[in-house]
């Protein structure tokens, strides 16, 4: 099936302009030339992992925080000895992470820097439609717009990134992901690793050529994973509890991460923590889902590191033990029970293909996206079980609502896998699968998106629409 993912992906390194592409590319983005890219060879652990830096608000008043970020290009140094071009947010392969507090608002200003249309998705965020970053909401090159996002949802690892219509996946591709991170008073009491023990870690896989351009191409020559902005770095840990937040901000891809030593505990997924915590020898996260773990490194000699790698891609972050420190951080046996399930009225079925009579087109339910449908048409307040089938023989797909959290019911019959546990709002979907989800749809009237993560099938049809209404 090689040829048809190959087909199925937007642009093909030598091809000027791709028949399913909805949008021509826009300026300064064309695909990266006619010519055979000669693959970039990375020294590794050459550099440290950075810390994405937090963002400071602008303003704090009574009706909460406010805060300005850039879209704009910026040139990095993704690999040593080379510059690429990229998207950001803030000028940095991560832009600047967000911290809200459940209960308390926060606006952003995104202002629009680069030559391109943009828009920004709050992923995993409880917000009203018009600051969802719906797909036909676009902030202009020269403008801005403003966000706002209430906050009224359970602490969690939350990201945003692009999301405009038919171009989201080159422009998310290109650089435009970074974390926003809900704090919840709710949750301080637990004693969990915080301040610099606190660190959000987003894997993005990326082809690069040799002087360093940014390749979009196809998704399987991507075979650089970029950890927080830097191909295999290192980064400097002290013998204790760290919790990291794990983000699969790739394209199109599934990680499983393991360690070689020390231990990892999951406390928390998409949108917040477990009711306890589970041991984990790995952990598997398709794009877009995320794991919060806590990794001890205590006991581990000081000079010695802990590799963490990926089943299929290597190793790709090094942990170095450079110091012992004090620590007083807990892992709880309970963290936080999970709301309860109410009873679900209704029943939909969701499949995702694609068609290959013609040229291949990814579809949810026969039909390509089109903004002017509404799919699916929910009563607010009404609590509904999906069942998401992904009905392609060899391709794997995976799936994300937009303005709910939902919970994992079962997997083509059989119980959930221990990567579906609390509550989520992107799950796998691996070729010939289906998954049972329960969400309740509260709070917010209007349309909102629901499609397959890999943002190549995303961005070219897999993706469809809900209007929640009273
Ligand atoms: Cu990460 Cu439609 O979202
Ligand atoms: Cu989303
Ligand atoms: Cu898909």
């Amino acid at each position: 099936m090689m040829l048809f993912r190959g087909l199925a992906s937007p642009a093909e390194p030598a091809a000027s302009t791709t028949p399913t592409a909805p949008h021509p590319h826009a300026p300064g983005t064309s695909p990266s030339a006619a010519r055979r890219p000669k693959p970039l060879r990375v020294e590794a652990f050459r550099r440290r992992m950075p810390v994405p830096p937090v963002a400071k608000p602008v303003r704090r008043t009574e009706a909460g925080d406010e805060y300005e970020v850039e879209v704009r290009p910026a040139q990095l140094e993704l690999a040593p000895g080379v510059v690429t071009d990229a998207f950001t947010y803030g000028g940095a392969w991560v832009g600047p992470t967000i911290r809200g507090r459940t209960g308390r608002p926060v606006k952003v200003t995104f202002r629009n820097k680069l030559a391109a249309h943009t828009n920004v998705h709050l992923h995993g965020g409880h917000v009203k439609a018009v600051d969802d970053g719906h797909p036909m909401d676009m902030i202009m090159p020269g403008a801005a717009k403003d966000y706002h996002y209430p906050n009224n949802q359970r602490g969690a690892t939350l990201w945003y990134h692009d999301h405009v219509h038919g171009d989201e996946a080159e422009h998310t591709y290109r650089g435009l992901h970074s974390f926003y991170l809900v704090d919840d008073p709710a949750e301080d009491h637990l004693g969990l690793p915080a301040g610099a023990y606190d660190v959000p870690v987003m894997f993005t896989d990326v082809q690069l050529d040799a002087d360093g351009t940014l390749i979009w191409g196809f998704p399987h020559d991507r075979t650089h994973v970029v950890v927080n902005g830097r191909i295999k770095p290192y980064f400097p840990v002290a013998a204790r509890k760290y919790r990291f937040r794990f983000l699969n901000a790739t394209n199109e891809g599934t990680y499983t991460l393991s360690l070689r030593q020390g231990k990892i505990t999951q406390i928390g997924s998409d949108g917040g923590l477990l009711p306890a915590p589970v041991p984990r020898s790995s952990v598997t996260l398709s794009s877009g889902e995320r794991a919060d773990l806590v990794i001890d490194f205590t006991g581990i000699p000081v000079g010695s590191s802990v590799m963490l790698s990926d089943s299929t891609k290597g190793e790709v972050l090094r942990f170095d033990v450079t110091s012992t420190a004090d620590d007083a951080s807990k892992i709880p046996a309970r963290l936080r029970p999970l709301p309860a399930l109410p009873k679900a009225t209704v029943q939909r079925d969701v499949s995702l293909k694609f068609d290959f009579s013609g040229e291949p087109v990814p579809l949810i339910n026969g039909k390509p996206y089109d903004p002017d449908r509404v799919d699916f048409t929910i009563k607010r307040g009404a609590t509904e079980i999906w069942t998401v089938h992904n009905d392609d023989a060899d391709l794997d797909h995976n799936f994300h609502m937009h303005l709910v959290q939902f919970r994992v019911l079962d997997r083509s019959g059989m119980p959930m896998s221990q990567d579906d546990e609390g509550l989520k709002d992107t799950v796998r979907l691996p070729a010939g699968t289906s998954v049972r989800l329960q969400a309740t749809f509260t709070d917010y009237l209007g349309r909102y998106v629901y499609h397959c993560h890999f943002l190549e099938h995303s961005s070219f049809g897999m993706m469809a629409q809900m209007e929640v209404v009273r």
